[in-house]
């Protein structure tokens, strides 16, 4: 797939103009986007680039939390496809502190071509994507990490192939979980979501996996049991136990999510082939061991450059077509 061809077929399904969900995107304008970053991976290994913006193309990254993969591939991303970043960290412009996040909207719609934010309630996602008239990007919200979701199903791809996988994700039914999920789903996958009780997915999260899942044969179940997600999978997912804002409660969280540990004796049930995902930062020796993520299994590696070229990808048909000043 060339530049050209992916952006008239994105043009074609009446693609979305922000990318806060993974719902944001329908089956096939997903399938456009990871077809584009395996493209665009290919050209940049080789020393080349797909897109690059003819005029200067800034692009507000505001940081409401702390990152180092999300922040570093987009600045280089941008960079590379002649695009290019204005960090704002949370000190910076204390969105709703120091001014109203519609304001701050208002504001950076006259100067930028696209908002990316990670930011703590997903509700100041939608204000900025419903007062800045320039496309909004999410980077991990309380809610959804879905350019996260791009990266891990782009790994799955290039180490599996396309068919229909059996994948477990183990822990935290979280942010990452919830559009790990949607996305996996939305391509065909099964998916066994194992969490301790009280850390299940959101329902709402649930409902739209059902929802997407009935039209592309993919499901979405809930379990306890670590050993009965993981058993015959093709992919044994994992996420930190305490995710950023919910520090107050590493110590019970750290009492209930031990069993759900993903160490050697729990990755021999998986399929012998299986792969082990962790979208970073891992915390060794908690919701994952040493040996299993710098183990043959691990794709943990490959999973994060692949955050640079879903994101490019991802940002290049968003720029595209998106309204900007
Ligand atoms: N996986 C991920 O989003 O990493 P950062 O928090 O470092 O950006
Ligand atoms: N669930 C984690 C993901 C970090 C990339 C968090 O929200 O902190």
């Amino acid at each position: 797939m060339d530049w050209e061809q992916a952006l008239e077929r994105w043009r074609a399904l009446q693609p979305p103009r922000h990318y806060l969900s993974v719902s944001d995107l329908t089956p096939e304008s997903a399938q456009v986007v990871l077809e584009l970053a395996h493209a665009m991976k290919r050209a940049t290994h080789a020393g080349n680039e797909l897109v690059r913006f003819e005029r200067p193309t800034p692009v507000a990254l505001i940081f409401e939390k702390p990152s180092l993969r999300t922040r570093v591939t987009l600045e280089v991303g941008l960079y590379q496809m002649g695009a290019y970043g204005v960090y704002l960290s949370a000190n910076d412009i204390q969105m709703g502190k120091r001014e109203a996040v519609m304001d701050i909207a208002r504001n950076l719609g006259r100067w930028v071509h696209a908002i990316v934010a990670r930011v703590f309630h997903h509700g100041v996602l939608k204000e900025l994507a419903e007062f800045s008239g320039v496309p909004v990007v999410n980077a991990l919200s309380d809610y959804e990490h879905p350019c996260q979701a791009l990266a891990d199903l782009m790994t799955i791809q290039e180490r599996k192939g396309m068919r229909p996988l059996q994948i477990a994700w183990v822990g935290d039914g979280n942010n990452v979980c919830h559009s790990f999920s949607l996305l996996a789903v939305m391509l065909g996958h099964t998916v066994r979501v194992a969490t301790p009780e009280g850390y299940e997915p959101a329902p709402a999260i649930v409902q739209q996996a059902q929802a997407i899942g009935q039209k592309t044969g993919g499901s979405l179940h809930l379990m306890r049991d670590p050993i009965e997600a993981v058993a015959e999978a093709d992919v044994v997912y994992t996420d930190v136990w305490v995710s950023m804002g919910y520090e107050t409660e590493r110590e019970v969280r750290a009492r209930q999510f031990t069993p759900y540990q993903v160490n050697r004796p729990l990755m021999r049930l998986a399929h012998p082939d299986a792969i082990v995902l962790h979208c970073l930062p891992a915390h060794r020796g908690e919701e994952i061991t040493s040996d299993v993520l710098d183990g043959p299994q691990s794709a943990v590696w490959d999973q994060a450059e692949n955050r640079l070229h879903t994101q490019k990808a991802l940002l290049g048909l968003l720029l595209s077509t998106g309204s900007h000043p």
